[in-house]
């Protein structure tokens, strides 16, 4: 298939290209590398020897995205392009509602005019919000958002399924990403945000490289095995993984769908510290301090939908995750010394 990536230079995307690639797609990358950077085709090339063809274009930009649409026949669509800190977009909501979803429907009414059909898209477990019980599964629908950036995936959701009723062509995937983390395990492709992170493995990840000096526990008083917040999380590959699956999966189906991706599986922020201190081999200076404001407890997947439609299972685990991030930050640490 060729395959139009939106976004396709930033984490998740990155990654996916790879993936895509692999399994002999032909890949499109669509990105105005607001959080990204163009290196990142280098390091596609370096691990698949092809570089994907790229389009520096704005999803807002619409005649631009439209003019890469008439230049490619495109088979399917993986969107992944948006704003996504959560306590920025309750700061300036109205960018994060015209990126998240002006840009997103740029993408849809670009779709519908061009005749592509198959589009996965990147939501996430924030659309649980904390109404349900654990494991979050799909057939609960969608829960209260706590923030405008979560808004912006529940909204994208519908406007998704919506679209698909209107358009009996259409196959759209949602897939609700649990965390994920970690990084390829060639160290050329990771996260490393700039600035303070808000996100428990990038901030561990600085204090294992020296650059924070320790980690501020968000409460250790949760009803959860050790009082400190349980998530799901997921390899970065194993995700793009998941989104191989997906793209082939919306090709033979139609109609709307939303699926859960993560493991099934909860670790506490204690237990990734401690998973990561086994990566990098030293002790890591930790506080504990207040709960986060709109955190929740515990959060993790029920995989049962993604299994029997996807036939999706992760295969990394916790110390896979660390591991490679670690790798990553030594990595970049010495490409930029
Ligand atoms: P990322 O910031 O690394 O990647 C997003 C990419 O989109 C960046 O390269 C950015 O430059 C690009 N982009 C943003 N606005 C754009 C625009 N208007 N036009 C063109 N390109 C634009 O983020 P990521 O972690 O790779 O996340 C990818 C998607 O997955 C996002 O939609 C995000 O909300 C969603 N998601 C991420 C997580 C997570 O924890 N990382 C969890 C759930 C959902
Ligand atoms: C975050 C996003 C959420 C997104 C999800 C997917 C926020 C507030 N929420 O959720 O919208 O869908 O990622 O990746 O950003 N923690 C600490 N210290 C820290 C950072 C985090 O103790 O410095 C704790 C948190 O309290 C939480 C756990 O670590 O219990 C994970 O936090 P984080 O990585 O921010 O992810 P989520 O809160 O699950």
């Amino acid at each position: 298939m060729r395959i139009l990536v939106t976004g396709g230079t930033g984490y998740i995307g990155s990654h996916t290209c790879v993936e895509l690639i692999t399994k002999g797609h032909e890949v499109v990358i669509v990105d105005n590398l607001y959080n990204s950077n163009i290196d990142v085709l280098d390091k596609i090339e370096a691990i698949t020897g092809v570089k994907p063809k790229f389009y520096e274009v704005d999803i807002l930009d619409k005649e631009g995205l439209d003019r890469v649409f008439k230049e490619n026949d495109f088979d399917a669509i993986i969107h992944f392009a948006g704003y996504k800190a959560v306590g920025e977009s309750c700061v300036i909501p109205l960018t994060y509602y015209k990126n998240n979803i002006s840009g997103s429907i740029n993408l849809y009414e670009c779709m519908a005019a061009h005749h592509v059909d198959n589009i996965v898209f990147s939501s996430s477990a924030t659309v649980y919000g904390d109404n349900f019980e654990v494991p979050f599964k799909e057939e609960y629908g969608q829960g209260d958002t706590t923030n405008p950036y979560g808004t912006t995936k529940k909204f994208n959701e519908i406007i998704l399924e919506d679209f698909c009723k209107a358009n009996k062509d259409i196959s759209a995937v949602s897939l609700r990403y649990f965390n994920p983390i970690g990084a390829h395990p060639s160290g050329l492709l990771g996260e490393d945000p700039k600035g303070i992170p808000n996100n428990l493995v990038p901030y561990i990840a600085k204090v294992a490289t020296g650059e924070l000096d320790h980690l501020n526990v968000f409460g250790d008083d949760y009803d959860t095995i050790d009082g400190t917040g349980v998530r799901d999380y997921i390899h970065v590959v194993d995700l793009a993984k998941a989104h191989v699956k997906a793209i082939e999966y919306a090709q033979r189906h139609k109609g709307a769908e939303v699926i859960n991706v993560g493991s099934g599986k909860g670790y506490s922020v204690l237990e990734v510290l401690h998973a990561y201190e086994k990566a990098c081999g030293k002790k890591l200076a930790y506080e504990v301090k207040d709960r986060r404001p709109g955190d929740i407890a515990v959060s993790y997947a029920d995989t049962k939908k993604a299994k029997e439609l996807l036939d999706f299972e992760v295969e990394l685990d916790i110390e896979d995750m660390c591991r490679d991030s670690y790798n990553f930050m030594i990595k970049s640490q010495k490409n930029e010394g």
